[in-house]
């Protein structure tokens, strides 16, 4: 597994997917239980030490974690406090634990971290500001990987492409040179102008909009779009290896006007979405080449050099997970 990676917060499902009933989901190739108690929620590898059996496919009982095979009950620290076999007030091994994974929830999301994390899950302003609505977005499952899905995400010269007709348009596809920066352990670019279809406006014209998009953790992006008269839109993209090829991916937007009828805007970002889905999922090598020879860049590439180096400084052997 990732040395590096493995100490990543990753979003794994949305708070609201996770009911009374256990949740599988797997993280770079392991396979996690998440729960919820009256205590809050909490994540285990997906495995009980008994038998092998996963522990998602059994149930949440008195605020314990009850194995669907024999009934063995872990409590939320993951010890276990019942085995059914045993005559009552026989004692439990200690080695009967279930591994336990740190997990919160923020921005809606539930996030997981299998070893011990490098950094909080980002801190993002507009997300408590009360100004802004919060909209959560996915799960987008992709045959691509994490790395390939967050560089899309921070590249600026497909969206008059990929995105013609929604976003933008291919007459406005110039990308002026722009610079990017090292702010307190993120990668930010400088503002940069697109052309894109007015929200507001009925005609559609196109209007300068100012991105500005940051590479926040390996595989947590941020972008804000400033659309002129004081609209923002923010958009958080996280992204969970599921393997080499394939991820999981969420994102979060904050909007501090109003984006008309909501599932209308949902609609649009699942179509948007789907557009880049078509070429991240025939891109070739499936995962991205860190050797910055291995492809050929241009000067509107400069946030996706920025993104491969910081990669690699950062000891990210993609291809591991
Ligand atoms: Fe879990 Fe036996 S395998 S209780
Ligand atoms: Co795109």
């Amino acid at each position: 597994m990732d040395e590096v990676l493995v100490n990543e917060w990753f979003a794994v499902l949305k708070s609201e997917e996770v009911k009374e009933a256990p949740v599988q989901v797997v993280v770079m190739g392991e396979r996690v239980v998440v729960f919820r108690t009256s205590k809050g929620i909490h994540a285990f590898k997906d495995l009980c030490i008994h038998r092998g059996s996963a522990l998602s496919i059994g149930t949440v009982k008195n605020d314990t974690l009850v194995c669907p095979y024999h009934g063995w009950q872990y409590d939320s620290d993951g010890n276990c406090v019942c085995i059914p076999a045993q005559a009552k007030g026989a004692s439990i091994p200690l080695k009967a634990r279930a591994q336990t994974y740190v997990c919160e929830e923020k921005y809606g999301l539930v996030w997981v971290c299998l070893g011990a994390p490098a950094a909080p899950i980002p801190e993002i302003e507009p997300y408590a500001d009360p100004a802004f609505s919060t909209h959560v977005f996915g799960p987008y499952r992709i045959n691509s990987s994490s790395a390939r899905v967050i560089e899309n995400f921070l590249d600026y010269s497909h969206l008059m492409w990929v995105h013609q007709g929604y976003l933008s348009d291919p007459e406005y596809s110039e990308i002026a040179n722009y610079g990017v920066n090292r702010v307190n352990g993120r990668l930010v670019t400088d503002e940069v102008t697109i052309f894109e279809f007015d929200f507001d406006d009925p005609d559609r014209a196109l209007i300068p909009v100012v991105y500005v998009k940051e590479a926040y953790r390996p595989l947590t992006a941020f972008l804000e779009k400033r659309f002129g008269a004081g609209r923002v839109m923010c958009i958080l993209m996280a992204s969970c290896p599921i393997d080499e090829q394939t991820s999981v991916t969420y994102t979060v937007h904050a909007i501090n006007f109003d984006p008309g009828e909501i599932s209308e805007y949902m609609a649009v970002n699942d179509a948007v979405m789907m557009q880049d889905m078509v070429i991240l999922e025939n891109q070739k090598p499936e995962e991205l080449p860190l050797d910055l020879q291995a492809e050929l860049s241009l000067k509107s590439d400069l946030m996706s050099i920025a993104y491969r180096k910081w990669l690699a400084e950062c000891g990210v052997k993609l291809g591991t997970v």
